[in-house]
């Protein structure tokens, strides 16, 4: 079966499970220790990925998943709780089959997020960080091979991958409620090892801001489809090539959940007024 079909595979049994998602319902990717968002959606329904036809199932332990449809703050959200990742053995596409499924299903506007490694050194453990650019480091992407054209263009654009509107929604509010929110550029390296000291000098030079196993890939089979994005990072571990520390799992789940109290009372604020940006999608 063809990449594409696999995908609307998915797409109607989930319509078939859980219904037809509402117009306007905003796609959510939660990353590690962020699944308390998806646990607090209201009149959630759920599907374990396992039994959805052509969903590869996620090997990590931290991450879950499960689909879930509810509301968050009224607005229709259809959540992916837990990701498929390269560095588990998944080529892009099979890592981005579960956001095409969304793209395929109707939603326009994606929320993107990530636990990852801040490269910056003025940045502050704990914060969450809008991603206002990425770099794609993996070396692959999910537009490899046969172009789908109902789904996008061959040579899709990529100026402005995360949307203007949103981020600065997001500002808005991270301000509204006294959120420290760092801004920056996000790379995804295939992972999963973490870096060495010289990597990491290369990577900062290189211009990331943060560093992460995710989240790029999945931005590009979004956009490719015309959806629109907004990223946010919850920074777990500093970076620093001259001050290496260890970043175990257990401590990027530690600190991803002790920091996601912010990300997610931001992205319950962004939510609560996304309807008319998902409208208009
Ligand atoms: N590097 C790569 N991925 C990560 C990191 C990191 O320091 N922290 C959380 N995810």
């Amino acid at each position: 079966m063809k990449y594409h079909e696999m995908v609307r595979q998915s797409a109607a049994y989930i319509h078939e499970k859980l219904g037809k998602i509402q117009a306007g319902s905003a796609g959510l990717v939660t990353g590690t220790g962020l699944g308390g968002l998806t646990e607090a959606m209201e009149n959630q329904k759920s599907l374990s990925y396992g039994d959805i036809p052509g969903f590869p199932v996620s090997t990590v332990a931290s991450h879950a998943g499960r689909l879930v449809v509810g509301t968050v703050e009224g607005t229709p959200v259809i959540a992916l709780h837990g990701r498929h990742h390269l560095y588990e053995g998944f080529d892009a596409r099979q890592a981005t089959h579960a956001v095409r499924t969304l793209g395929e299903m109707g939603v326009g506007v994606l929320i993107l997020t990530n636990a990852a490694g801040a490269l910056n050194p003025s940045f502050a453990t704990g914060s969450p960080m809008l991603i206002e650019d990425h770099i794609n480091l993996t070396g692959t992407t999910p537009l490899r091979g046969d172009n789908h054209e109902p789904w996008g263009e061959r040579f899709p654009d990529m100026c402005e991958v995360y949307d203007s509107r949103l981020r600065r929604l997001a500002v808005d509010k991270a301000l509204a409620l006294g959120i420290r929110l760092e801004r920056g550029v996000y790379m995804q390296v295939m992972g999963p090892n973490m870096e060495t000291p010289a990597e990491t000098r290369m990577y900062r030079a290189m211009g990331a801001d943060a560093i992460g196993m995710s989240t790029c890939v999945e931005a590009i089979a979004a956009r490719h489809m015309g959806m629109r994005l907004l990223g946010l990072s919850c920074l777990t571990n500093k970076n620093l090539p001259d001050c290496m520390q260890e970043a175990s799992l257990e401590t990027v789940i530690a600190r991803a959940g002790e920091a996601s109290a912010a990300l997610s009372a931001l992205i319950r604020a962004i939510l609560k007024e996304i309807r008319e940006l998902t409208d208009e999608a």
